[in-house]
């Protein structure tokens, strides 16, 4: 059993899972970007655009200890995520291989602003993804 509560299961041991699970940053990331949770991941496997951060889900262990980094709780496990959320596992996914996107492991400052935008609600329509 891992601290959170959560059974120490990976998704290659677990019957009938998908291919790809793992934890999932959410909408609550983008705009604010604090980046504590990089410091405590042991596999290196968070990724960085302009202004969100990903999981790449080839490399996370389901070890849950990013979790409670994040000040504004925007880490789920991908089977824990709330519905209108579940279009954040493909877009982990997909932004983990984005060309302009790389690995982020020594935390940074949150992004300016970010006070303003930590309560917000439905940020999708502010993600950037093209790094210029
Ligand atoms: Fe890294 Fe563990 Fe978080 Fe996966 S669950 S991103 S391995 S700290
Ligand atoms: Fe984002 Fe939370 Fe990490 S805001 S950068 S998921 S600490």
């Amino acid at each position: 059993m891992l601290k959170s509560g959560r059974p120490a299961f990976h998704h290659f041991c677990r019957p009938g899972a998908l291919a790809l699970m793992a934890f999932v940053v959410t909408d609550s990331c983008i705009a604010c970007k604090y980046t504590d949770c990089v410091s405590v991941c042991p596999m290196d496997c968070f990724v960085e655009g302009p202004n969100f951060l990903v999981i790449d889900p080839d490399g996370c262990i389901d070890c849950s200890m990013c979790v409670p980094e994040c000040p504004v709780g925007a880490i789920y496990h991908d089977i824990d995520l709330p519905e209108h959320q579940r279009h954040f596992s493909e877009l982990n996914a997909t932004l983990a291989k984005h060309p302009g996107w790389k690995p982020i492991t020594q935390v940074q400052s949150p992004l300016p602003g970010y006070e303003q935008w930590r309560h917000a609600e439905d940020k999708l329509a502010m993600l950037k993804t093209e790094t210029s």
